[in-house]
């Protein structure tokens, strides 16, 4: 896989799995916008950079319209081009249904779901001109199989992954691919908020028997938004250890 001459946006690459694609994407040659919420791109794009690669730090909240216009018009401006997007940034905050809030239900479908929205449309404009573009977005296993107290998180995933197809089928006449993947139990700092029962209890249910490394995501990433990869499109791939089978 080579990604020389590619230009990639990477939203939510501060830490964990952003990080991990951020870098990955970088090492097979790309260009990498490193986008977050907070001072942790620079590091990141640092890194980048360590590697003798361009790469440009850009903070916004993509669940902003505004933001997201002046993160994709930066890159623009910055490298003239704009090829990859990776849909990564999402939150999580958990709650049984009769006990959620509607805040916490609005901010979880904002960030996860409208964020993937608003900047997919963003970009689509520029890739629609080149008639290249690769769009993938990180779902979750828990958008396909339910998650008893993630009633909010599981909605907006699964909205990722009808957003995906629909757009998928939009612009395939373009040369733009649009594909999803859906990660299982991976070990970042969304998983071990959790508590060490709960951690155990899911283990329970991944049939390969360990969690999967932000890196195990990252290869998937690396390969949809390859040449190699120029043939699928409006798929969903699970980076699960087999656990959505085990679970459905
Ligand atoms: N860790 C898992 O097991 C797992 C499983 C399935 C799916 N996912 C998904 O993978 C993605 C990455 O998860 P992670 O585990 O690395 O989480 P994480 O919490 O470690 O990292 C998420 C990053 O997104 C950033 N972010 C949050 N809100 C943002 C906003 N409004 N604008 C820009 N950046 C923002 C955070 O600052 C953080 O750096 C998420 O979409 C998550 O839902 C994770």
């Amino acid at each position: 896989m080579n990604l020389a001459n590619r230009v990639a946006i990477i939203t939510g690459s501060g830490r964990g799995i952003g990080k991990a694609i951020a870098l990955r994407l970088a090492e097979t040659g790309a260009t990498v916008v490193v986008n977050d919420i907070d001072e942790s791109a620079q590091g990141v794009a640092e890194e980048i950079k360590a590697m003798n690669r361009q790469s440009l730090a850009i903070l916004a909240d993509v669940s902003l319209s505004s933001d997201v216009a002046r993160l994709v018009e930066t890159t623009r401006a910055t490298y003239g081009k704009i090829d990859i997007l990776v849909n990564n940034a999402g939150i999580t905050r958990d709650q049984l249904v009769v006990r959620m809030s509607d805040e916490d239900w609005d901010r979880v479908l904002t960030v996860n779901l409208k964020s993937t929205f608003l900047c997919t449309r963003a970009v689509l404009r520029h890739m629609i001109k080149q008639r290249w573009g690769r769009i993938i977005s990180i779902a979750s296993i828990v958008g396909i199989v339910g998650n008893p107290g993630q009633a909010n998180y599981a909605s907006a995933k699964a909205g990722i992954i009808g957003f995906t197809r629909t757009v998928a089928k939009e612009v395939a006449s373009r040369g733009i691919t649009v594909n999803a993947i859906a990660p299982g139990f991976i070990d970042t700092e969304m998983t071990q908020q959790l508590g060490e029962d709960r951690r155990q209890e899911l283990m329970r249910h991944i049939p390969l028997g360990y969690l999967g490394s932000p890196r195990d995501v990252a290869e998937a990433v690396a390969f949809l938004a390859s040449e190699e990869a120029r043939y699928i499109t409006g798929q969903v791939l699970n980076v699960d250890g087999g656990m959505a089978e085990a679970w459905l």
